[in-house]
C-alpha cells in the first residue's frame, strides 16, 4: 500500500532523489487525499473528496519513491485547447528536491500530447510556477468554467490566488482567445458562473 512520507524520510541532498513520475492508480487515492487535504486544512489548496478523486483519477500523475507518495498533480481539461494544472502537492519532507518541477513537466508533456494550446493554474506559489515556465495573467483570460470549484472555497469573497499561464502552441492559444470562452461546450446556465472577488 502506498503511504505518505514521514518527517525523517529523506537524507539525500536536494535534486538527488530517484523518484518515478507516472499516472496515478486507484489504490493511491487514500494517500493522495491525505496529501491534498493536509494542505487544504492549512488553507493553501482546495480540499478533495474520495468521490471527486475517483471521478478524476485519470487526471492525476504521482511521484513515487520506494512505494511512498512524494507528490501528486492533475491535468484537467476545460476546452479542446485549454487545461488546468491543479491539486499539485509535494509532501513536506520531499520539497525542494525537484518533485514539483518533474510533476509539472509530466503534466505539461501530457497536455502537449493532447495538443492543448495552453495550461493554467491558480496558485499562491507564483515564483515556483515562474520557474517551471508559467507567467502571471489577468483572471479574465481564463475560461469561466475554471471558476466552478471556487464557490466552495472559504476565500471566495477575498480571493488571493494568482492565475498563471503557460502557452504551449501559439496557434491554438491565439485561436482560443479569439472566441468567447467555452462557446462550443457551455450550456446557457453555465454562462453565469460567479467568479471570486480578488482580495487585493
Ligand atoms: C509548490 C510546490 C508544489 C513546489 O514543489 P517542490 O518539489 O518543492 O518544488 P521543486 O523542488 O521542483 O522546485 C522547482 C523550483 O521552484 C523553486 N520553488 C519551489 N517552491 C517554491 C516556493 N514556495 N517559492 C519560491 N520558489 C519555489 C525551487 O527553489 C526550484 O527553483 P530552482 O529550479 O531555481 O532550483 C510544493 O512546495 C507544495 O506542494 N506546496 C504546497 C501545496 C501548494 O501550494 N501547491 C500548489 C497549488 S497550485
Amino acid at each position: 500500500m502506498i503511504s505518505a512520507v514521514r518527517a525523517d524520510a529523506f537524507a539525500e541532498p536536494a535534486g538527488q532523489l530517484r523518484f518515478t513520475v507516472r499516472k496515478a492508480a486507484m489504490r493511491e487515492i487514500p494517500a493522495i487525499l491525505d496529501l491534498i487535504n493536509g494542505y487544504a486544512a492549512r488553507g493553501v489548496m482546495l480540499p478533495r473528496t474520495e468521490l471527486e478523486l475517483s471521478e478524476t483519477i485519470r487526471d492525476f500523475s504521482v511521484a513515487i519513491l520506494g512505494g511512498r507518495l512524494l507528490g501528486c498533480g492533475a491535468l484537467h481539461f476545460y476546452s479542446p485547447s485549454v487545461g488546468e494544472i491543479r491539486s499539485l502537492a509535494v509532501a513536506g519532507e520531499a520539497k525542494t528536491h525537484g518533485v514539483g518541477r518533474k510533476l509539472v513537466e509530466a503534466l505539461v508533456a501530457e497536455a502537449e500530447r493532447y495538443e492543448l494550446g495552453a495550461v493554467f493554474a491558480f496558485t499562491y506559489v507564483v515564483e515556483f510556477f515562474g520557474k517551471v515556465g508559467f507567467q502571471a495573467v489577468e483572471r479574465g483570460m481564463l475560461p469561466l468554467k475554471a471558476w466552478k470549484d471556487c464557490v466552495r472555497c472559504p476565500k471566495f469573497q477575498a480571493c488571493d490566488e494568482v492565475a498563471v499561464l503557460r502557452v504551449l502552441r501559439t496557434d491554438r492559444w491565439s485561436k482560443a482567445q479569439g472566441q468567447p470562452w467555452g462557446e462550443s461546450t457551455m450550456g446557457a446556465d453555465e454562462q453565469f458562473i460567479r467568479i471570486p472577488t480578488p482580495g487585493r
